[in-house]
């Protein structure tokens, strides 16, 4: 059985899944997991939105539109091919999870740690699924952003904040990423 710091040092970001199901009991532990993350002021920011295949095609016009606009503006041997991959990585992607922060425009230190406690509360997430073998892939990508995606998912603008989208599933491979040693990271003052 894998310990804690296994699970810690192994994580890797996934770009590319299996067809093997998720099951339901495994995005609840994770639930679990995330809802047990730190929060100052008991504040719980962070709420997830797993999209099933309906709120998927909703979003596919806008992602078909924008897609297209790149294309337009001819960033560099796009094709229609980019078109393909844009819907790809929203109705393949296994398991699609919106993740949001809770807004508080009037005080930007506790919209600050507001966002901070959410990243502590996805990483629980992507924790706990890595530790039963599932893999993730934290995106920032512009529809994460668009308007659209706020109405298609029923999210209010102003009371929270998508801070991206969580693809989850098996791994179909695990990428290698190079990390700095502690030696580079830490000073110990005297
Ligand atoms: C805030 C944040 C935003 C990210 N956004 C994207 C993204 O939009 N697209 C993507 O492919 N990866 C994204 N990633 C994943 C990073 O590229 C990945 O974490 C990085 O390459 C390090 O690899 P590792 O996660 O395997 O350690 C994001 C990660 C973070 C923390």
């Amino acid at each position: 059985m894998a310990t804690v710091q296994d699970t810690l040092n192994s994580r890797r970001t996934v770009y590319r899944f299996t067809d093997k199901v998720v099951e339901r009991s495994d995005l609840e532990m994770a639930f679990e997991a995330a809802s047990n993350a730190p929060c100052h002021k008991q504040t719980h920011p962070w709420n997830y939105y797993v999209l099933g295949e309906e709120t998927r095609l909703k979003l596919l016009p806008m992602v078909i539109s924008m897609a297209k606009e790149k294309i337009t503006k001819g960033n560099g041997g796009e094709s229609l091919t980019s078109v393909d991959r844009a819907v790809s990585k929203i109705i393949d992607a296994p398991i699609l999870i919106a993740v949001t922060t809770k807004l508080s425009p009037e005080d930007s230190f506790r919209e600050e740690e507001d966002y901070a406690a959410t990243v502590c509360s996805l990483h629980n997430l992507v924790l706990s699924l890595w530790g039963e073998g599932i893999g993730s892939q934290w995106s920032t990508g512009s529809i994460t952003r668009h308007s659209s995606t706020y109405s298609v998912l029923e999210i209010d603008e102003e009371m929270e904040r998508i801070v991206g989208f969580l693809k989850a599933g098996y791994p179909e491979s695990i990428p290698n990423k190079e990390k700095k040693s502690p030696n580079e990271i830490r000073k110990y003052l005297p």
